[in-house]
């Protein structure tokens, strides 16, 4: 017993000299991939160049982090710290090991360095030790909103952003910075320990015009989107309410009336015969009131016209086409060659053609058609846009937007769906016929429009950086190629409106009605 008391008696006075070693009280927090340094220090400073520095985890005494001993980095290490840990400067004043200055500064971080690291340091007669806690996180996807209206009229935005560590918060507000509810959160953990968030709230349109989702971490970083509720138009399962259905009724109503008159009146002028032709010039006149109208009542509709203001020429790249792929003389007609052989299974993601206008800043609009006359509307293409010098590749886990792509592809009985992640899938009934996308490259958005249908599909959100081109790729397969539309050219305010755009389905369905 005395013995025990004599030998503790020594310890305390052994560590009554000992180096003091300082650490900050706080976790060092650091994002994943990222550089950290670990500060310590031996106070008062004190040459350490002499001593010997161990950095090492939770009962590794023996399997360093990185051991200082004789004057320079032993090779005894941990496998999975080698090339990655070193000693470092703890700030830029610092005067390093001569200084007493022992920090440890890791490259490349995995979730695997979250947790305790001990600073040891030894000297002839005396140690010290000291723990710095090491928080990883990592800062996830721009989140990815997709609309979808409810039966009572409400509209369900889904909210998704992958990528996040540790487990981040989502909150929703409206344009009056209101807190909006959320219907349900989930997060999920991935293989790679990456957590991916998706949060919903069903919201009016007298709630709220726009909406945004915002995904934050504790330490407040947040990445953040919003979606602008009345560009929403609701598709065939639209929540249609008693004023819009016998608004319907009425617009259908007058349409029979004005055809009715128009064929009284083509017999009074003697004309027997009308053509297809002179039907759908006339329908698509009449329709310009039904079409609004008709399309969009309950949400509003898109502003096509805005949308062309921004309206750029594309032509397609001839340098850097994938070979198999043919272009029209003026380069806006794209389609696949006849001679193509996929070589597997699924998309043709491969088979891409590049715009020959690059963008690094502003908004800008093009349209493709994807039917012609008397071809169904394509099932298969990718429109979209891409990093200028970036290849698209048979693999589509390598199409990703950190790797330069952001695009909707329709990929025939699979659906539509974006190559963000995770992606997002659509059901689009009808099938577009014509696209305006809409790239804006400050705001981090690229949005896609069905313009027969003025209708919002989708905004992406992401960063831009470097020259953005459009990219396209037809599929293999289809009928009808991809077209780039020469829009009209934006019209000066001074001048009258160009004609609105009609919306054929309303068209073809009074025709219907006739016959
Ligand atoms: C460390 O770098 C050396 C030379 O650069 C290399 O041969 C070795 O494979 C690397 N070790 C690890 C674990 O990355
Ligand atoms: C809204 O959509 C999400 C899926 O994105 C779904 O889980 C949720 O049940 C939907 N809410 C309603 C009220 O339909």
């Amino acid at each position: 017993m005395l013995w025990i008391i004599i030998v503790l008696l020594n310890l305390l006075i052994e560590t009554s000299v000992s180096l003091t070693v300082v650490v900050p009280p706080d976790p060092i927090v650091a994002h994943v991939g990222s550089t950290v340094t670990l500060p310590c220090w031996i106070s008062p400073p004190e040459n350490a160049g002499a001593l010997e520095i161990r950095w090492y985890r939770q009962d590794q005494f023996s399997n360093p982090v990185l051991l200082y001993n004789h004057g320079k980095i032993q090779d005894i290490q941990e496998e999975s710290y080698r090339n990655r840990s070193s000693l470092a400067l703890r700030s830029d004043q610092s005067g390093g090991l001569k200084d007493g200055d022992v920090s440890l500064r890791l490259e490349k971080l995995t979730f695997q360095d979250e947790g305790p690291f001990h600073c040891y340091v030894s000297g002839e007669h005396s140690y010290g030790s000291e723990e710095v806690v090491l928080k990883i996180m990592a800062l996830g996807s721009t989140p990815v909103l997709s609309p979808e209206s409810l039966d009572d009229g409400r509209v369900n935005i889904s909210c998704r952003s992958s990528g996040w560590y540790p487990e981040p918060s989502v909150s929703w507000m409206s344009d009056e910075g209101r807190v909006l509810r959320p219907g349900g959160t989930s997060h999920t953990r991935g293989a790679d320990e990456m957590i991916s968030v998706h949060s919903w709230t069903a919201v009016s349109l007298s709630d709220a015009q726009l909406v945004s989702c915002s995904v934050s971490l504790r330490t407040g970083e947040l990445k953040e989107s919003s979606i602008h509720i009345q560009a929403i138009c609701s598709g065939s399962s639209s929540p249609w309410n008693a004023l819009s259905i016998s608004l319907i009724v009425l617009i259908c109503v007058l349409g029979l009336i004005g055809l009715i008159l128009y064929k009284y009146r083509g017999k009074l002028k003697g004309h027997e015969e009308e053509t297809l032709a002179d039907l759908e010039n006339r329908g698509e006149n009449t329709s310009d009131h039904a079409g609004t109208s008709m399309s969009c009542i309950v949400v509003g509709d898109t502003n096509i016209e805005e949308l062309r203001k921004h309206a750029v020429e594309i032509t397609i790249d001839r340098e850097r086409l994938h070979p198999d792929l043919r272009v029209s003389d003026n380069c806006k007609i794209l389609r696949d060659g006849s001679e193509y052989k996929p070589t597997g299974e699924g998309f043709p993601y491969e088979l891409c053609a590049y715009g020959a206008q690059r963008f690094t800043s502003g908004r800008h609009y093009w349209e493709v058609e994807l039917k012609q006359a008397n071809t169904p509307p394509k099932n298969f293409w990718i429109i979209g846009v891409v990093k200028h010098g970036n290849f698209t590749t048979r693999d589509s886990s390598a199409l990703t937007a950190s790797a330069g792509f952001w695009f909707l592809c329709s990929d025939g009985p699979r659906g539509f769906y974006t190559n963000t992640d995770p992606p997002v899938k659509l059901s689009l009934t009808p099938r577009p016929e014509r696209l305006g996308v809409l790239l804006d490259y400050d705001h981090g958005e690229l949005s896609f429009y069905n313009v027969t249908e003025r209708k919002h599909l989708l905004t992406i959100s992401s960063r831009f950086s470097g020259s953005l081109v459009p990219l396209f790729n037809p599929g293999a397969g289809d009928q009808s190629s991809i077209k780039i539309l020469d829009l009209p050219k934006p019209v000066e305010p001074a001048e009258p409106s160009q004609p609105l755009l009609s919306n054929t389905a309303a068209v073809e369905s009074a025709v219907e009605l006739v016959y």
